[in-house]
Parts: structure tokens; C-alpha cells; sequence
């Protein structure tokens, strides 16, 4: 669905990924590992061409994406949530939802309320006033107010406590289990992520060193030695 041949990728003549190939299927549930300047995000980017040099090929659903036509590259069904709660805090949430599905059906709000119910009991309060896991519950209802058929997260657990991160991983469980949705993510947060995906990337230095089933990942004994 998501095919990386060959990637290279970096800014201002510095080289990031390099000879990155892998394919992500319709309705996996794949996480993406590394340390921090592995090339993660850059990684995501290349995916809705939100990047300038790029050498190899990104293709979604066996066309490919264009680099710097990200509004266009996205409209093909691939959602994306950037780190951060990337909400509008003066806009109340139902606000939120609607001004991100502007060109989708209304009734789509209502689809995600059924996902999240917290999210239509919190509909008339300002996005602001919510908890960090509720503005990140949130930004994940808001890119799916576009219907994605992928959704490509950054880091959605940084800055939350370690019992909302489950609530987070489990609503990407949902996602991915309830709606069909293909989720791809980048997290710090291993052990929490492990739990919710099948499969498992880990990038060192712009390279793609392990890429295998998340339980294989898991009984390395040395997997910290993988990072
Ligand atoms: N817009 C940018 N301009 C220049 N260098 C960048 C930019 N974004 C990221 N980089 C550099 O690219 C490398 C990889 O960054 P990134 O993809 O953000 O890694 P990660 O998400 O794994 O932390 C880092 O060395 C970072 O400094
Ligand atoms: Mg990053």
C-alpha cells in the first residue's frame, strides 16, 4: 500500500535516509523505532511528500507521491498527525473536527464521536481546556475526519502520563481493528508501542537495520544494542 524503494532523502545537500525500502500492507499496524535524528519524521514526510530532496521512490497504492504536492499526496487517503496536540485551542472540539473534515461529509463528526464518545462529550468545550490525552485523542479524530485509509503518526505519546498512553495506543487499536485503518508510527515509547503493532522498523542513522514482527523485536535480548 505504502512502498518505500530506495529512499534517500536530507536537507540542504545532507544526506538523512539512506537506501530506505519497505512496504507497508493494507491494515497493518506497523511502528517505526530509532533515536532521536534517526530520520523518523523524515521518514513520515517522505510518505506525503513533504520533503525536497528525495532520490528513490514513494509510491501509495502503486502511484507515486509527489514531493512538495503534500495537500495533493494527502487527499489520496493518507492521514498524518504531526508531534505535538496539534489542535486549535480557542476552537471548541467540535470546531476542531469540522474545520478538518471541511471538504468531507458533515455526518463524519458523527462517525468519529461513535469512535471517541469523549470527544462528543467534550464537543462544545474549547480544545485548549482539555487534558494532553484528550487533545491527542483529538488530533487523531481530526485526521480521521479526512477518512484515511493509512495514518501516519509522530511521537503521539510524548509529554503524556503513562496511563494515557494506553488510552492513545488503544484508540490507534481501534482504529486500525474497527475502521480498517493502516497505522504507521513513530514512537520513543517501545514497550507501550510493541503491545499494539504487529510489526516493527527500527532506523539507525537513516538505515533500515531491523524490520521484522514486533515479537521478534522483543526477544532480543539486546534490544537496546538494536537503537
Ligand atoms: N527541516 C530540516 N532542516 C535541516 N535538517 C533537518 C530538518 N529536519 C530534520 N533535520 C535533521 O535531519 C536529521 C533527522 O531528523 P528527523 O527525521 O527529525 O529524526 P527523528 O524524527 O528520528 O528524530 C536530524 O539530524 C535533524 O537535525
Ligand atoms: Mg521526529
Amino acid at each position: 500500500m505504502l512502498s518505500y524503494a530506495g529512499v534517500s532523502a536530507g536537507y540542504a545537500g545532507v544526506p538523512v535516509l539512506r537506501d530506505v525500502s519497505f512496504d507497508v500492507a493494507e491494515g497493518e499496524a506497523v511502528a517505526i523505532f530509532g533515536h532521536n535524528g534517526a530520520g523518523k519524521t523524515t521518514l513520515l514526510k517522505c510518505a506525503v511528500g513533504d520533503i525536497a530532496e528525495v532520490a528513490g521512490s514513494v509510491t501509495y497504492r502503486d502511484e507515486p507521491i509527489i514531493p512538495g504536492a503534500v495537500f495533493r499526496n494527502s487527499r489520496r487517503g493518507i492521514g498524518f498527525v504531526p508531534q505535538g496536540h496539534n489542535v486549535f485551542r480557542e476552537l471548541s472540539v467540535r470546531q476542531n473536527l469540522t474545520i478538518s473534515g471541511l471538504h468531507h461529509p458533515k455526518s463524519r463528526v458523527e462517525d468519529v464521536y461513535d469512535l471517541f464518545p469523549i470527544l462528543l462529550e467534550r464537543g462544545g468545550q474549547a480544545a485548549g481546556s482539555l487534558s494532553g490525552g484528550q487533545q491527542q485523542i483529538l488530533a487523531l479524530g481530526m485526521a480521521l475526519m479526512t477518512k484515511p485509509s493509512i495514518l501516519l503518526l509522530d511521537e503521539p505519546s510524548t509529554g503524556l502520563a503513562p496511563i494515557i498512553v494506553r488510552d492513545v495506543m488503544a484508540s490507534l487499536t481501534k482504529i486500525n481493528r474497527e475502521t480498517g485503518t493502516t497505522v504507521v508510527i513513530v514512537e520513543q515509547n517501545i514497550p507501550a508501542t510493541l503491545a499494539i503493532v504487529s510489526r516493527a522498523i527500527v532506523v539507525k542513522a537513516g538505515r533500515v537495520v531491523f524490520d521484522g514482527a514486533s515479537k521478534e523485536l522483543e526477544r532480543k535480548e539486546d534490544l537496546w544494542g538494536w537503537f
